[in-house]
């Protein structure tokens, strides 16, 4: 079972994509173990703060240390590691989805509102990733992104036919065109060598 905490402000963004179709289906076979913390729960004093003015001024708001190093306090394990998601951080791809979902226990960061306090960086964060290069209201949809690839690279995420197909996938072979029932659509057609049971010929325009 892979273990992943997700520090977050708005925890509801993660509903509808962990609570449907594969993931949910891996959480409920004990394949993932799925936890949402809002480390708003960790800020100190009656009103919560997470946020504050930059030093140096600047407008937008900051996020501040005491919350986040609370919650990583609380809730890392050891050997776990800890991601923050930012622009800024290193490109996610399959062979990052792969290396990541070889870990026992992941934690995801995700920062918001126009930054966070450089000394959670510097003290707590083991990789930062990025999912592309444009910039997000946050890292929770990252998050999401990563969890996803990840949790069907898992073993038992996935149909057996399925991951077998994925292997070739992840080794760099492009996906070929697919086609089912009916072999005729209103006259779009399926090409004619996927019809004749030639498993050697498929093989070959499939590559
Ligand atoms: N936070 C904001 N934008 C992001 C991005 N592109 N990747 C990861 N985290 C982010």
């Amino acid at each position: 079972m892979m273990k992943i905490d997700i520090l977050t402000l708005f925890p509801g963004m993660f509903k509808g994509p962990f609570e449907e179709s594969i993931i949910k289906r891996a959480v409920e076979n004990g394949i993932l173990d799925i936890r949402i913390h809002n480390f708003r729960e960790f800020a100190p004093g009656r009103h919560h703060h997470v946020d504050d003015y930059s030093y140096g001024g600047g407008e937008g708001m900051v996020l501040k240390c005491e919350p986040v190093f609370n919650a990583v306090e609380a809730l890392k394990e050891p050997g776990q590691k800890l991601i923050f998601l930012t622009p800024q951080g290193r490109k996610f791809n399959q062979a990052v989805a792969g290396e990541l979902a070889a870990e026992k226990s992941l934690m995801f960061f995700c920062g918001h509102y126009e930054g966070f306090d450089e000394r959670l960086r510097e003290a707590l964060a083991d990789d930062e990733i990025s999912i592309g290069d444009y910039v997000l209201t946050g890292g929770e949809l990252p998050a999401m992104v990563i969890v996803d690839a990840l949790a069907r690279r898992l073993p038992g995420v996935l149909g057996s036919a399925a991951a077998a197909h994925e292997d070739s996938f992840s080794e760099g072979l492009l996906e070929y065109p697919h086609y089912t029932r009916p072999a005729d659509f209103r006259g779009l057609k399926v090409p004619e060598v996927l019809l004749n049971g030639n498993h050697a010929e498929i093989r070959r325009w499939r590559l």
